[in-house]
């Protein structure tokens, strides 16, 4: 489903992505792990255009992507989430995921000559967010502000999101981060489900054990580069990830 060919990436003088070469196939869960600074998000904001690469080649559902802009590979059903939860902090729950467009929205000229089936979008749009918000246990909270959400709940909120447009792979940048142990169980569970719906994750964390019991393999980047790859199993007994992660942290 998503091939990433020889990827590379200079800041300057710093190499942050180094020749990188990596695929996940379509119902997979794939990790990707490395120390801080290893370039993972930097991976990630090339795979999703937000940072032309400097060489290399993505291939998404059997197209080059990487002259394509950041709303196309969206468009095709490219979804990412950010380390830092973005959305409205101001506004609630409902508002943060009603203000996202729904995938095929109208223009104006057709708000005069189509208005019942406008009128009849808008509730299949807000019944489409009632009932995301009911899978994640969000619904309860529906009008409280996101900014009164706990760390985890952001990060269902972040999920929820993505999902209003529809992917076919979703990159999750640390979803587990500053998660507590129950509402990372949650996490875990809410992904399975979704696999299990047919999603396709390629996953950042530095939570080891999170990785592990979600993904089916994983790669492990330093410095830029893939030192191993395999599955969780295999990782695991890696001596360079031993030294170069766990090493470091
Ligand atoms: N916009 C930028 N400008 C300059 N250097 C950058 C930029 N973004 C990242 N870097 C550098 O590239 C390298 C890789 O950073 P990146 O954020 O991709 O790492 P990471 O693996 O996501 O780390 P972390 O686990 O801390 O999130 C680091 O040395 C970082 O300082
Ligand atoms: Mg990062």
């Amino acid at each position: 489903m998503l091939q990433v060919k020889e990827l590379s990436k200079n800041f300057g003088g710093v190499q942050a992505v180094k020749n990188v070469t990596l695929e996940v196939n379509k119902g997979e869960i794939v990790g990707l792990i490395g120390p801080n600074g290893a370039g993972k998000t930097t991976l990630f904001n090339m795979i999703s255009l937000f940072l032309p690469s400097n060489s290399g080649e993505i291939n998404f559902l059997d197209e080059k992507i990487d002259t394509s802009t950041p709303e196309a590979v969206v468009g095709k059903g490219l979804l990412r989430t950010f380390q830092t939860p973005v959305g409205f902090p101001k506004l609630s729950l409902l508002e943060n995921l009603m203000v996202v467009p729904p995938n095929d929205s109208e223009g104006l000229f057709s708000i005069f000559y189509k208005k019942k089936k406008i009128i009849r979008e808008e509730q299949e749009h807000y019944d489409q967010v009632c009932g995301l918000l009911r899978q994640f246990n969000l619904y309860e909270k529906r009008n409280e502000l996101a900014e009164n959400l706990s760390a985890a709940e952001l990060k269902l909120l972040e999920l929820c999101r993505q999902l209003m447009a529809n992917p076919k792979i979703m990159l999750l940048d640390e979803p587990a981060s500053g998660v507590n142990p129950i509402m990372l169980d949650k996490m875990v569970q809410h992904i399975l489900r979704l696999r299990s719906e047919g999603m396709t994750f390629l996953v950042i964390d530095h939570n080891l054990g999170f990785i592990y019991r979600i993904c089916d393999r994983i790669y492990c980047l330093a410095n830029g580069e893939l030192i191993a790859s395999g599955t969780p199993q295999e990782i695991s007994n890696n001596d360079k990830v031993k030294s170069v992660y766990l090493g470091a942290s």
